[in-house]
């Protein structure tokens, strides 16, 4: 048989989806050799990648690399734990209308089972203990929704939909019509202390490392709520389960955390005010996946500006 002279594209994700990976890119990707992992991976031949978490220094030994596409929207796990990633090679994240949609379905799952306190009902039940409690409506709760970009703005913009109050907040300056935003450092605090929830959508960047903090969470309004969907490394964790004991906090909504997996022995996993969720809120599946790579090799064709490109400075 003729050696296979094609371009290599190399995809590493979960095992779970590899199978599914293959499918969609060799169905939508056939001029690649579509090799998932790396045994017997010809180093010369691979052009483009498609990674989760790759090892670091690996991307650096594909010579003729052109591409590297992340399997996430969050590219912390790339850019701030692969030293040797070769920075002439562009690295473009995960944007994709299924990703965004997975978001603020989680988001909403969320801010409304807090809202009609489903936990507090739940444990109700398991006690056979019938008890009416007030429960207000999304017009009396404001919800602080911390990243406004790709995942964040669409979930502000459904949260004002139902009828929640919403704040957003964002690095730069942005003006959306119907909706109250604020940017920048200086007005977290006072943003911070209006809101019943904080839903944080923000990348894990040098700047937004552990910006979740005693000081964050005592500016909360007592008994306020968060929600995590962002990234672990932007909550301080032992600050949190201060807050949630001390009573500052009611609840805990977390997808995302410091270790992941949780480890078994985190207190997180009892705690009764802490609802986890294994890193699922939002899921690229591989036929979306595949469209975004298709969509940047071919700008890459046409010499276009590439869409999603990450920006190292701002480590997003
Ligand atoms: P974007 O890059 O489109 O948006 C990031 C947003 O965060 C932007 O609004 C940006 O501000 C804001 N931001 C970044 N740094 C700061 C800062 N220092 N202060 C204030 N605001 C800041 O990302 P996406 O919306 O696509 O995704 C957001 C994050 O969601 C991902 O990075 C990932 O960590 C997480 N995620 C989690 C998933 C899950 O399953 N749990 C699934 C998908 C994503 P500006 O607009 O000014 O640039
Ligand atoms: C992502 C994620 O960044 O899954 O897409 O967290």
């Amino acid at each position: 048989m003729a050696a296979d002279t094609r371009p290599v594209l190399y995809i590493r994700d979960s095992a779970s989806l590899a199978p599914l990976w293959r499918d969609a890119a060799q169905n939508g990707l056939p001029q690649f050799d579509v090799q998932i992992g790396r045994s017997n991976l010809d180093l010369d031949r691979v052009t483009a990648a498609l990674v989760w978490k790759p090892a670091p220094g690996f991307l650096a030994s594909l010579p003729n690399l052109k591409l590297v596409v992340s399997v996430g929207a969050g590219v912390d796990h790339i850019v701030m734990s692969d030293p040797d990633f070769p920075r002439h090679v562009p690295l473009v994240r995960m944007v994709d209308p299924g990703l965004t949609q997975g978001m603020i379905d989680f988001v909403v799952w969320a801010c409304l089972s807090i809202l009609r306190k489903a936990k507090f009902f739940a444990n109700e039940q398991l006690a056979k203990r019938w008890e009416a409690k007030p429960i207000e409506t999304s017009p009396n709760k404001t919800i602080a929704v911390l990243g406004l970009g790709q995942i964040g703005l669409p979930v502000a913009r459904m949260l004002k939909k139902l009828g929640f109050q919403v704040i957003g907040w964002s690095r730069r300056y942005k003006k959306v019509e119907d909706l109250h935003l604020v940017h920048g450092s200086d007005e977290l605090k006072a943003l911070v202390g209006r809101a019943d929830m904080v839903v944080n959508l923000l990348p894990s960047t040098r700047d937004t490392y552990q910006i979740m903090g005693t000081e964050f969470f005592s500016s909360m309004k007592k008994g306020a709520a968060i929600i995590n969907a962002g990234r672990g490394a932007t909550v301080d964790e032992n600050a949190l389960l201060e807050a949630l004991s001390s009573g500052q906090l009611s609840e805990a909504y977390l997808d995302v955390f410091q270790v992941e997996p949780l480890p078994s022995e985190h207190a997180f996993w009892i705690h009764p005010k802490i609802t986890i969720t294994p890193h699922i809120a939002a899921i690229t599946h591989p036929k979306s996946g595949i469209r975004a790579l298709k969509r940047a090799l071919a700008e890459i064709e046409a010499n276009k500006p590439l869409s999603n490109l990450v920006d190292w400075n701002a480590g997003y």
